[in-house]
């Protein structure tokens, strides 16, 4: 399948989750990416701010907060590519581009990414085997992830049924090293 196609029917999917499901996942989510010693040990995290059906992030990002973390979130800029400012706290946030959600702090740049020692990213699906991820279609985290080191963990949250084979991947798609559904964690590449 096409990603425009693959895409059609992973956000359908996600249309008829009801609002609880989504609650439900998302706290699963949040305590098994909680629960890796990586993500505890994580001083700098890259992370978003969910909206619409996508596995919701706002509990995530304010328990990294309150661990003492500094959390990053994605500036969308006019160009799709993304720059950064960190959360400090949920007064801290004003609407942008599309009705996301941006911290209203100093833009650190599309490079503030690479200081990062964990970066959390929405997907729509990854597939099982290379963990190719198929996002929104903007490519804004195929250039984020880009410029991410070898080293540093890369997690894409799903829902249920998003962890896939045969994800259509373009030279320029970036894998991630784990996913994590509300059936647990998945370890790629
Ligand atoms: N590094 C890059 N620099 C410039 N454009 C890029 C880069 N990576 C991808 N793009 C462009 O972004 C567009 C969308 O790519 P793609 O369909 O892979 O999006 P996506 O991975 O679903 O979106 P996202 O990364 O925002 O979640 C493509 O036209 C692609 O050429
Ligand atoms: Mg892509």
């Amino acid at each position: 399948m096409d990603k425009l196609n693959l895409r059609r029917e992973l956000l359908s999917a996600r249309a008829s989750l009801t609002p609880e499901q989504r609650r439900a996942n998302a706290a699963k989510v949040r305590e098994t990416l909680l629960d890796q010693p990586w993500a505890q040990m994580a001083g700098l995290v890259a992370c978003y701010w969910s909206i619409g059906t996508e596995p919701e992030t706002h509990g995530l990002v304010f328990a990294l907060w309150k661990h003492g973390a500094t959390v990053l979130l994605p500036v969308l800029c006019e160009d799709d590519d993304l720059d950064w400012a960190v959360y400090d706290g949920p007064d801290t946030l004003a609407p942008g581009r599309f009705g996301l959600m941006e911290p209203v702090d100093t833009r650190r740049g599309p490079d503030a990414i690479r200081t990062a020692a964990l970066v959390i990213v929405p997907a729509l699906a990854v597939d099982r085997l290379s963990g190719v991820r198929l996002g929104r279609g903007g490519g804004s985290y195929d250039r984020a992830l880009a410029r991410v080191g070898p080293n540093v963990p890369t997690v894409a949250l799903l829902h249920e049924g998003e962890l896939i084979d045969g994800v259509p991947a373009d030279p320029h798609d970036q894998r991630v090293r784990w996913a994590i559904s509300p059936g647990g964690l998945t370890s790629l590449m």
